[in-house]
């Protein structure tokens, strides 16, 4: 199981760089990451979020192997005009959920686990949790579509509750 950082780390802020080496390592380590988002109860989490600063993300809609994705150098090239909201949260958030408003389509290229390009097109929960994870890797998370103000007091919420349950570990 792997750590999840949580908002006010650095990692989750940094600048990422391109998966180039699809070898028994990297597959080894998304492996790990379905894991930890299966016991963390997620539908999707980014490289920063372990602690990696590198282009890729994992998504799985709990539907099985139907819904389990990896996108790796993803870039979305196109986006719908028509916007919707949706509730969103995040596993480097914990306990934080807010209506965040985003395009209702996404069309996506990317590598697949193993290098593989392909493009797919998605709607519905799958756009918008691509749209969610590929923030991650430009070290956006979705509080920053929120005024400053209230932002700022989420996260001090969570690095303060984060504090706490380090404390009772240590
Ligand atoms: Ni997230």
């Amino acid at each position: 199981m792997l750590d999840i950082c949580k908002i006010g780390e650095e990692v989750l802020r940094e600048k990422t760089s391109d998966v180039k080496t699809f070898d028994s390592a990297f597959s080894t380590l998304l492996d790990a990451m379905f894991e930890t988002l299966a016991e963390a109860d997620g539908v999707g989490l980014a490289a920063p979020q372990v602690g990696i600063p590198q282009r890729f993300f994992i998504v799985d809609l709990r539907k099985g192997d139907e819904g389990k994705f990896v996108f790796v150098n993803p870039e979305i090239i196109e986006t719908s005009v028509e916007e919707v909201p949706y509730e969103e949260g995040c596993l480097s958030i914990p306990g934080i959920y807010r209506e965040i408003v985003r395009p209702e389509r996404v069309k996506v290229t990317a590598q697949d686990a193993r290098g593989k390009r392909f493009t797919i097109s998605a709607f519905g929960l799958l756009a918008r949790v691509i749209q969610h994870e590929n923030d991650h890797l430009n070290g956006k998370l979705f509080v920053d579509y929120l005024p400053e103000e209230e932002r700022a007091k989420i996260e001090r919420r969570v690095m303060r509750i984060e504090r706490k349950k380090r404390k009772r570990k240590a």
